[in-house]
């Protein structure tokens, strides 16, 4: 077969003089987005989600700066789903790939890898738990998977809590404790999977419940769950932090520590997914679960780690660690590239205290956005912490979710240069969540693109 006639590849593609993300004359633009769209879409799946009417590729970044493949320049408030941590082109982390691809890419877990060996030790020094190991993956699905492993061998129980409202994947498992049909498409599961209240729910006409109605609520519905659903011997409660895709849902702090100490009393594990919360993004701590007084069992990680290198995993106690019974391997889990890039993002990221700089330029766009919420009808709520902050969007009656409204400030707010996700049950929630480097000029200027955008979405009718 002549693949010459099927095939067009890139390199045949005209090129054309454009601008990169530092403003470097480069030739860019293999093709319009128009065609690569008519591309992806005879031969990628269907149900592989795009944002836009007319999706964008992205063809070079710098700091937090992104620029598509027709030339437009961007300020990402994204981040590729909060995985480019850093920024774009930082030289240390870039240097450090370059470096080791030169020295050598692969050689699986069969081997000692140096650069693994020195990540693990610093992921478990950071990770708060004592004594904790750590098994590296290549996306946070497969970490999640791992740690659903760990945790029902420990516990010789195939039962699982998930809290309701939550993602954790796209693999058997993990939709089977995805709490959002949107994102879970099979039913086929191999645990079995109870769901409970996750302490956060955008408020009905009597107003938010305060944090201890809100921590006593969650707290009976799980005592409910457990003494109504299951079989007592449950393996594990996973929970986020702060919900990511569920709209960046924030509940009280100190609800998942009076969670666990139910969990405590049926010798339940706990997980904490912090796939979205990890590395400092939610500026007062390092992980989101120390908003809650407790220490997990177990933690998995993933998206901010190698700044967009596949690297993920799980943390977690020793013993729970060591659990498993059988041999298993990780071909890719930290091989020599990804853990030597990641190292260097963790040095970027500790050096730089971007934590600190994620709490300060989090408030600095809270600050802006807050007074939307009682200015403007479509603005239901903006709640946040750190670098993580979500805009629910809502009816004329101010309760219900207006999913079109959230797509219109996407559209809007990129034709202005700004990058913003969305989620919520719904999809009628902004999530906001720029690399931790963001600057107080960008901030400044994100938000404000943002409240404008808004306003205008505001006098539509979408109806
Ligand atoms: C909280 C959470 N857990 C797990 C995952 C799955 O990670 P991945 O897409 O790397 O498989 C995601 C992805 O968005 C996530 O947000």
């Amino acid at each position: 077969m002549n693949l010459q006639h099927t095939v067009r590849w890139t390199s045949d593609c005209v090129a054309r003089p454009g601008t990169d993300a530092r403003g470097r004359r480069t030739p860019i633009a293999v093709t319009s987005h128009a065609d690569l769209l008519d591309r992806h879409r005879r031969v990628m799946p269907s149900w592989l989600a795009l944002y836009y009417d007319e999706p964008i590729e992205i063809v070079s970044g710098s700091g937090r700066h992104v620029v598509d493949g027709e030339g437009n320049r961007y300020l990402d408030f994204f981040g590729g789903i909060l995985t480019t941590m850093t920024g774009y082109d930082v030289p240390e982390v870039v240097d450090a790939i370059r470096t080791q691809a030169g020295r050598l890419i692969h050689t699986s877990t069969l081997y000692l890898i140096r650069p693994m060996i020195e990540l693990a030790e610093r992921i478990a020094a950071l990770s708060g738990i004592p004594g904790a190991k750590v098994f590296f993956t290549t996306s946070g699905t497969e970490a999640n998977e791992a740690a659903l492993l760990l945790a029902s061998t420990a516990r010789r129980s195939n039962q699982v809590l998930a809290l309701r409202n939550s993602y954790h994947g796209r693999s058997f498992a993990t939709v089977g404790i995805t709490g959002n049909r949107g994102w879970s498409a099979s039913s086929l599961t191999p645990f079995t999977v109870h769901y409970v209240d996750a302490g956060h729910r955008f408020p009905g006409p009597a107003g938010r419940p305060d944090a201890a109605t809100a921590i006593a609520a969650a707290v009976d519905d799980l005592r409910d769950v457990i003494v109504t659903a299951t079989a007592g011997d449950v393996a594990c409660l996973i929970a986020e932090p702060i919900q990511g895709v569920g709209g960046f849902t924030v509940p009280p702090d100190g609800l998942f520590g009076a969670v666990k100490e139910v969990l405590d009393e049926h010798g339940i594990l706990y997980v904490s997914d912090e796939v979205q919360t990890g590395w400092g993004r939610t500026g007062e701590h390092f992980w989101g679960y120390e908003a809650h007084g407790l220490t997990p069992d177990l933690l998995t990680f993933a998206k901010g780690l190698g700044n967009g290198l596949a690297v993920a995993g799980v943390v977690g106690r020793g013993e729970l660690v060591d659990a498993l019974t059988a041999n298993s391997i990780s071909t890719f889990g930290g091989n020599p590239l990804v853990a030597a890039g990641a190292l260097a993002n963790l040095r970027y990221l500790l050096d730089h205290d971007l934590q600190a700089n994620a709490l300060a330029q989090g408030r600095r766009i809270l600050d802006r956005l807050h007074p939307l919420a009682g200015k403007l009808g479509v603005v239901g709520e903006v709640r946040g912490k750190g670098l993580m902050i979500g805009v629910e969007l809502v009816g004329p009656d101010g309760r219900s979710p207006a999913p079109a409204a959230a797509g219109r400030v996407l559209e809007l707010a990129r034709r202005r240069g700004l990058l913003v996700g969305k989620g919520g049950l719904f999809g009628n929630c902004l999530r906001i969540a720029p690399p931790l480097s963001l600057t107080a000029v960008e901030a400044d200027e994100g938000a404000g693109i943002l409240g404008d955008v808004l306003a205008d979405v505001d006098g539509e009718d979408l109806g």
